[in-house]
């Protein structure tokens, strides 16, 4: 989509939800490129101030920063109150939290926490910012989920279901929202280089295999509207066609083995 329409299109905010480094911060620069003034969110507010300080001297756009925890479950109306007198064209969900190892041995309140981020905190700024968009006749939501959502995820059980959430909810609102002229779509993401990743314990031969996040972004620019399922580069469709045709014994095996390899220290 050319880079006027988008703006034109879907107004002039982008609001990204997760955007204080690594994937986040590529898609707060790649809508910035296009023009769209951006507003950031996470926890970290001086990562924020540094991520909004490079935007505004890369690209002539305003920015504004949010603080917010999106486990808490007021954050989704602070932000929407902080932010009343903006019109949010563009909604990119990416903040997640991913607690890593076997499902029991993990305390319940990890699980919950990444419930709330990665499950109620979208849901809720879906609606928030949906509603406003459809109000208008103009608006794009994007949920970033991950090729881990398709079938169970082994030693990433409650991160895996809540992609699996995220996914099958973008694609409803793609459904929903199309009569109302708001673009919606989920965006499957495959590994990518972010500090999350580095910090994960993952070997470097993964690493060096992951995608660097600026690809990411300027890909997600190319499909949104496309819905409902996009994804981030042609061999993460491929390796989520493969995983459609095998069975689900084979496809939970494959990431039970794959995370097994990848990470060994979170398996006991
Ligand atoms: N990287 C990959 O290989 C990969 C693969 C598949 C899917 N994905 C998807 O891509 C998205 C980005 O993941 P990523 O690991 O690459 O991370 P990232 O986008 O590089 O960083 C995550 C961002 O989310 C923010 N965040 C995390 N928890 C938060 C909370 N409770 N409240 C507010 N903000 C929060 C972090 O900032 P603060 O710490 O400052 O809050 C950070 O800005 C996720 O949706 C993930 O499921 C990533």
């Amino acid at each position: 989509m050319e880079n006027e329409t988008i703006r034109e299109r879907y107004g002039p905010w982008a609001l990204i939800a997760g955007a204080s480094e690594g994937l986040g911060a590529a898609f707060a620069h790649a809508a910035a490129a296009r023009g769209l003034n951006t507003v950031l969110v996470a926890r970290r507010g001086d990562a924020l101030e540094g991520v909004a300080a490079e935007i505004r001297a890369e690209h002539e756009v305003a920015t504004r920063q949010v603080v917010a925890d999106l486990s808490e479950v007021d954050a989704p109306l602070l932000i929407a109150t902080a932010l009343s007198d903006l019109e949010i064209g563009m909604l990119i969900v990416n903040a997640a939290s991913e607690p890593q190892g076997p499902f029991l041995d993990l305390p319940l309140a990890k699980h919950l926490f990444a419930i709330d981020v990665n499950c109620r905190a979208p849901l809720a700024l879906a609606h928030h910012f949906g509603q406003e968009m459809v109000a208008r006749k103009r608006g794009s939501i994007v949920l970033v989920t991950s090729l881990g959502g398709l079938c169970g995820l082994p030693l990433f059980s409650s991160y895996g279901a809540s992609k699996a959430f995220g996914w099958n909810l973008g694609e409803c609102l793609w459904d929903e929202l199309k009569p109302h002229d708001v673009d919606a779509l989920s965006f499957v993401v495959g590994s990518t280089r972010t500090p999350n990743l580095e910090r994960s314990g993952a070997p470097e031969t993964h690493l060096r295999d992951a995608v660097a996040p600026q690809i990411v972004a300027e890909n997600l620019f190319e499909v949104l509207d496309g819905g409902p399922t996009q994804y981030s580069q042609p061999e993460v469709e491929e390796a989520a066609d493969r995983l459609f045709k095998i069975s689900r014994q084979e496809a939970v095996g494959f990431f039970s083995e794959q995370n097994h390899a990848t990470f060994p220290s979170k398996a006991n």
